[in-house]
């Protein structure tokens, strides 16, 4: 369905820097175009020294709303005139919101990933989980299991940004650096693997944060956020024993739908969203 753009129409925008290769605008327009809505989701490169300049730009230029992506989640909070706790303890905002002329700062991911998850059949509560990596898409998941009551191993190349995101969120969940050791150990006693690393991801698609020499154990459910490949080489190495294997184009998907119903108040077209990302992943 084309979109139908009049004098009305509002805009949102994706504020990062590259964009070039996002699939949040086909997902936001196509959902904007099954809803008849004369909404437009732009990509909005935006270097970083120009960061508050573009939030400024936000305001001046009405735009109803944006999403902010890689490098800019943890630089916006300053601009913005009111953050989520949420997106507080995360340290990240993925979604603004403009309301009654000011500016709100939301988390989605961590809903993104938690729906995605649940989507696929598992149940966190009270069960043993083991991330691999410390960065802002970790903060996020780590953040969603605590919320559902999972306990969680934190693994990071570098200890200290591990041992600083427990400490933000919850001192008792361990923090170990990521070897294949420490993995082999921790995934033995665990019911969920999530990867938030960008291992793996286009092109370096021979890639994994599971060691080669080692067994996969059958019995883990793994959960990893690179989408593109759709099936990593992880989920590849999981599914070859038998283990559930679950890409991150969901977590992408429930993200964005969440975002979408805080701009336009309309229960998202997830189907919809699914399709047109999945259609522009190609392959
Ligand atoms: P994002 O916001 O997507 O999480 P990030 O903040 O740059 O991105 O974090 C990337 C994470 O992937 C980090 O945990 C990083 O490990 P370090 O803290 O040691 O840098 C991890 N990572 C990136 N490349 C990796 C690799 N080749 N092997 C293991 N971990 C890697």
């Amino acid at each position: 369905m084309p979109l139908s753009i009049n004098g009305q129409a509002k805009l949102v925008g994706l504020i990062g820097y590259p964009v070039e290769h996002s699939l949040s605008p086909v997902m936001h327009n196509s959902a904007f175009a099954a809803l008849n809505l004369s909404w437009c989701y732009v990509p909005l490169p935006v270097r970083p020294e120009r960061l508050g300049e573009a939030v400024a730009g936000l305001r001046a230029l009405s735009l109803v709303g944006a999403n902010v992506t890689v490098p800019h989640k943890e630089a916006v909070m300053p601009h913005l005139d009111h953050v989520t706790p949420e997106a507080q303890t995360i340290g990240a905002v993925n979604t603004i919101v403009m309301r009654e002329g000011k500016l709100i700062g939301y988390n989605t991911d961590w809903q993104g990933f938690l729906t995605a998850l649940s989507e696929s059949g598992f149940d966190p509560q009270g069960k043993q989980a083991v991330v691999v990596g410390a960065g802002g898409a970790a903060r996020a998941v780590v953040y969603a299991l605590a919320q559902a009551g999972a306990q969680v191993t934190v693994l990071n190349r570098t200890l200290a940004r591990a041992q600083a995101l427990v400490q933000d969120f919850s001192p008792l969940f361990p923090s170990l650096p990521l070897t294949p050791q420490i993995l082999e150990e921790r995934t033995a006693k665990a019911y969920l693997l999530v990867n938030t690393t960008p291992v793996g991801m286009w092109p370096e698609v021979d890639k994994s944060i599971w060691p080669e020499n080692l067994a996969f154990p059958g019995h883990l459910t793994v959960f990893d956020l690179v989408y593109n490949p759709r099936q990593t080489k992880l989920l590849r190495q999981a599914r070859a024993v038998g283990a559930k294997a679950v890409g991150g184009l969901g977590m992408l998907v429930h993200q964005g739908a969440v975002a979408f119903e805080l701009w336009t108040g309309e229960k998202a077209p997830v189907e919809t969203m699914y399709e047109a990302a999945n259609k522009t992943l190609g392959r």
